[in-house]
């Protein structure tokens, strides 16, 4: 017997369990299949984000600041800590802790929204009349009926070649969020988002860390003033990041792992180390979905193939989040999980991608939404900039994190906001005011006049837009 559904979401990450609540509270009859288990067997909704990233990742970000802060920070105000010691086990149960939390929040919400819930692997078997047959492979089998099918199955880490995740020596992203006891010496291949959020946190528990990057320039997406600054604090930090390198053979050993590598002026070096995370990216994942059974195509990255409203070449079959092109971001899967549900509804469901946020939560944090001003010199578009450094801001200096600052891009003749970049302490939680500005299509001199509370990080933002027209008044 087949059960039938509205609609089958295909993965319970941030876009898929997203997706399947909307769905629900819009009066579809929907359920969800998801195959990640915990180390216990039980499902664990919530995919790579609430598993192996976002979550685990901000979890340990967190604690290993307190412990950095205690060790030395803590003495500037007055605060003298003797005998700190590190208790690893501890920091990653409680990481294993929130991660279960979120878990079990998903499934509640499932429930709550009366979505059902389906624990394995689910895979296209047929098209016909009654719309897409999808099996679930799990402890048990089943065969579900969907008129609207939403794939959701998200991404994995992509390996260098020669080198495989043993997540022992080499690890992806899974591995480097539960190495048991500190590395001595730790190894990164990639300065992206996750070579700098992992690499502070192992080298804020006493790790000795390098990077190896193979493009020139540090974080090309970030822009070029921001990331400059960000550079500095890091390598004021220790983070050791090498740039324009070439990585050759990789040799993994008992005792460790060797990375030979060139380095930027052709000179062959090796690192040797003990642990080594590679973090070049991630690939869209499509294993055991079964498209080819129903004709579902893919782009030439192994992509599900979508169009700007996540449709793809089969009716009634959407794709969402990391599958598909675009920033591999939980909040953008969400809001595709949202905006697909809307448009199976009937509604207009609409994704901005040009008012998504980036964020990237080392320390100092960088966040960003909209245009650097390299892009904005390519294009050719005449704007004003302005920044401010948090050294000037009042919160800054009392919270004794004046690291960084707040710029704003501004058109030349309308003022309206084209980028807003921030490095320095909370950016993840300020750039939501940018957000909404430009959402709004706000100019810099909104944001100039609005009343910001005192002592407040946003002060910075409202002196940046202030400095767009040259009138900063605290520096
Ligand atoms: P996923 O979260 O990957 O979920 C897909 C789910 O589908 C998984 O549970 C998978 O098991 C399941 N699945 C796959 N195939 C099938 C199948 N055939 N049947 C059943 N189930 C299936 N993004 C941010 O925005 N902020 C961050 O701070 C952030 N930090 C990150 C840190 C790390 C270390 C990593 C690796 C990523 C981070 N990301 C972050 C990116 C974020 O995790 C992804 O963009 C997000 O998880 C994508 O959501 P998704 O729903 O598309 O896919
Ligand atoms: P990334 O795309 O951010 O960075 C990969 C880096 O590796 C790039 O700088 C690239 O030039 C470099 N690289 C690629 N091949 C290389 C090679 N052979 N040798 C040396 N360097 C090489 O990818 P990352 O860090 O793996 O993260 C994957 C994705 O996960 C991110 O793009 C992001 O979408 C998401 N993520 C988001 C986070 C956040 O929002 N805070 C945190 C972590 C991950």
């Amino acid at each position: 017997m087949t059960k039938q559904f509205d609609v089958i979401v295909i993965g319970g990450g941030p876009g898929g369990y997203i997706a399947a609540i909307r769905a629900a509270q819009l009066g579809f009859n929907v359920a969800c299949i998801d195959e990640w288990k915990n180390k216990d067997g039980k499902p664990a909704p919530g995919g790579t984000c609430t598993n192996v990233g976002c979550i685990p990742s901000k979890a340990l970000l967190q604690s290993s600041e307190h412990f950095e802060h205690a060790g030395k920070h803590f003495v500037d105000h007055g605060i003298n800590v003797k005998g700190l010691e590190l208790d690893l086990a501890k920091m990653l149960s409680r990481k294993d802790t929130v991660v279960k939390q979120n878990n079990d929040g998903i499934l509640f919400l499932f429930k709550k929204n009366k979505v059902a819930f389906f624990h394995g692997r689910g895979s296209f078997v047929k098209a016909d009349a009654a719309g897409y047959e999808i099996k679930v492979s799990g402890a048990a089998e089943e065969t579900l009926t969907g008129k609207h099918i939403i794939v959701a199955t998200g991404s994995n880490p992509r390996a260098l070649p020669g080198a495989p995740f043993d997540e022992e020596n080499i690890l992806s992203n899974d591995g480097a969020l539960r190495i048991p006891a500190v590395p001595k010496k730790l190894g990164l291949i990639g300065s992206g988002v996750i070579g700098l959020e992992m690499g502070s946190v192992w080298r804020r528990l006493g790790a000795e860390v390098t990077v190896l990057e193979a493009l020139p320039t540090f974080l090309g997406a970030v822009d070029e003033q921001i990331a400059k600054e960000a550079k500095k604090a890091f390598d004021k930090q220790g983070l050791k990041i090498e740039l324009g390198v070439k990585v050759g053979e990789i040799k993994n050993s008992k005792k460790g792992v060797s990375v030979a590598w060139t380095n930027a002026k052709g000179e062959a070096q090796l690192l040797e180390v003990d642990k080594l995370i590679v973090s070049i990216g991630r690939v869209p994942n499509t294993i055991g979905l079964g498209h080819e059974a129903v004709g579902l195509k893919l782009d030439e990255r192994g992509a599900i193939a979508v169009d700007d409203q996540c449709k793809t070449n089969l009716p009634n079959v959407w794709a969402i989040g990391d599958a598909v092109r675009g920033p591999m971001l939980a909040h953008k899967a969400e809001e595709e999980g949202v905006a697909v549900a809307e448009r199976i509804a009937g509604q207009h469901g609409h994704v901005n991608f040009n008012t998504i946020p980036w964020v990237i939560y080392t320390s100092p944090e960088i966040a960003w939404v909209g245009q650097t001003e390299q892009q904005l010199k390519a294009a050719g578009v005449q704007y004003k900039a302005g920044t401010f450094p948090f050294m000037a801001n009042g919160r800054a200096r009392a919270l004794g994190d004046t690291t960084g600052m707040v710029k704003f891009l501004a058109d030349a003749k309308t003022d309206e906001i084209l980028g807003v970049h921030i490095v320095g302490p909370m950016a993840s939680e300020l750039i939501a005011e940018a957000v909404v500005a430009m959402e709004f299509r706000a100019s810099s001199e909104d944001i100039a006049r609005i009343c910001h509370a005192h002592p407040s990080l946003s002060e910075a933002t409202k002196e940046a837009a202030l400095a767009v027209d040259k009138r900063t008044l605290n520096f």
